[in-house]
């Protein structure tokens, strides 16, 4: 499946790219990904989707072959691809009413017909005025999906 999947992995910061592009981690992430992991529905050891050494987590290659990571702002940029599945967190708590609204309109235009858009827990579509333009699949894993 990850094979027939292209993945686009977007942020505003250089660095932040950068470190994503690399997959290093401090060790100390291991933990939290683990356990993340495990209530995603991880079946497989996590273990075996990275190494570790002096101190550090390096993401196994594999699973950054396929990804496409790139320069994107949602203050600024339009959608720059139809994709299935946006998946966005913990940024529109940062943004302003008005910041929201035009983000969650770049993932509306992104979105294919009947496609996902999964937000943080602590984000919602209420106050964006885009509500109308999803179902709820499930509110408490924030969950929609575009009519
Ligand atoms: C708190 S981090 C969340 C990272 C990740 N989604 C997570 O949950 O671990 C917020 C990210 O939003 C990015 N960001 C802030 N403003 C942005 C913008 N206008 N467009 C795209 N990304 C932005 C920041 O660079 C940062 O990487």
């Amino acid at each position: 499946m990850l094979k027939r999947t292209r993945i686009y992995a977007t942020d505003l910061s250089a660095a932040a790219l950068e470190q994503a592009r690399e997959g290093v981690y401090p060790a100390a992430a291991v933990r939290e990904a683990t356990t993340a992991y495990v209530e995603a529905g991880g079946r497989a050891s996590f273990a075996d989707y990275y190494t570790a050494a002096y101190g550090r987590m390096s993401l196994a290659s594999f699973l950054r072959r396929d990804v496409v990571f790139s320069d994107h702002s949602l203050a600024t940029d339009s959608a720059f691809a139809e994709v299935h599945l946006v998946m966005c967190r913990n940024v529109l708590i940062y943004f302003q009413p008005k910041l929201q609204t035009r983000a969650v309109g770049v993932f509306l235009d992104s979105l294919s017909r009947r496609g996902f858009l999964c937000l943080g827990a602590g984000e919602s579509l209420l106050r964006t005025g885009h509500a109308g333009a999803f179902d709820v699949v499930d509110e408490a894993a924030r969950l929609y999906r575009r009519r």
